[in-house]
């Protein structure tokens, strides 16, 4: 299989994100509301798809990172049988996957879109989600904001203390480096993760962030109507400066 981004994260993802929680009863109520099965596009460690299988749902996920699936496989390898009936995992590009399959509803949590980085890979991306959707079948995802003061630098720093990891008795802590491209909209993000007494070691990816009306652009291109909207996952109203957008749209028929 052709490597992928994120095989080298892959063995980083769940202690930098795995107790990330804020999203959960958002895209557990989307699958209440729509009904199963549940697609999840770019599933990464299953650290969504297992929730909503916990909670009775199945779940499809697909991700085109043999290693993040990898590590998706052994957690799910932990969770009860009946849990684990309700998973299937792929392997599959977001911009070209055909599952024979179609879904009531889709969901892409975690800014998982950004990773298109050209407008063709966008809207190929929705095109794919589009054929997997059943006629009244409903996309729900979120990206950030592109924030003014954030992105009015060219490359900046931050750093992740090992306790705001998942463990942080792991002793890690992570330097991330990022440089901006406002030409391509593009930020190249590395992270540096630091153990004593080990080499660091660096993993870079890239996003190409969106303005809020650019992405109601991109989903009516491809043939999606657009229901809502959100400032962030309580269902707020939209606003930039929540640094969050929630795009809920459905199949235009
Ligand atoms: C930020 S992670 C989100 C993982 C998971 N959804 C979560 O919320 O924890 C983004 C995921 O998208 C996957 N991804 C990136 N580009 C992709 C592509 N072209 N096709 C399928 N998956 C992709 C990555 O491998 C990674 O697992």
């Amino acid at each position: 299989m052709q490597f992928a981004p994120y095989d080298n994260f892959a063995k980083f993802y769940d202690l930098e994100y795995s107790h990330k929680e804020n999203d959960l009863d958002f895209y557990l109520d989307m699958a209440e509301s729509c009904g199963e099965p549940v697609l999840e596009v770019g599933v990464g460690t299953g650290r969504v798809a297992f929730e909503l299988a916990a909670a009775g749902y199945r779940v499809c996920g697909i991700d085109n990172s043999p290693k993040m699936l990898a590590v998706a496989e052994q957690n799910l390898a932990g969770l009860d049988k009946e849990v684990r009936r309700r998973v299937s995992l792929t392997h599959g590009d977001m911009r070209d996957f055909s599952l024979g399959q179609k879904f009531p509803l889709c969901i892409m949590p975690f800014r998982t879109f950004l990773h298109n980085l050209t407008m063709d890979d966008q809207l190929a991306t929705l095109r794919s989600i589009k054929k997997h959707l059943s006629p009244d079948g409903v996309l729900a995802f979120d990206l950030f904001t592109p924030l003014y003061n954030v992105m009015a630098q060219n490359s900046w720093r931050d750093r992740i203390d090992p306790d705001e990891l998942a463990d942080p008795e792991s002793g890690v802590s992570i330097d991330i480096h990022i440089e901006h491209e406002p030409k391509e909209q593009l930020l190249k993000i590395c992270n540096t993760y630091m153990l004593e007494g080990q080499p660091p070691e660096s993993v870079a990816m890239k996003y190409r962030y969106i303005f809020r009306y650019e992405m109601e652009a991109l989903l009516r291109c491809a043939g999606f109507s657009i229901r809502a909207v959100y400032g962030g996952f309580e269902k707020q109203a939209y606003d930039f400066h929540s640094g969050m957008m929630i795009f809920v749209a459905s199949r235009e028929e």
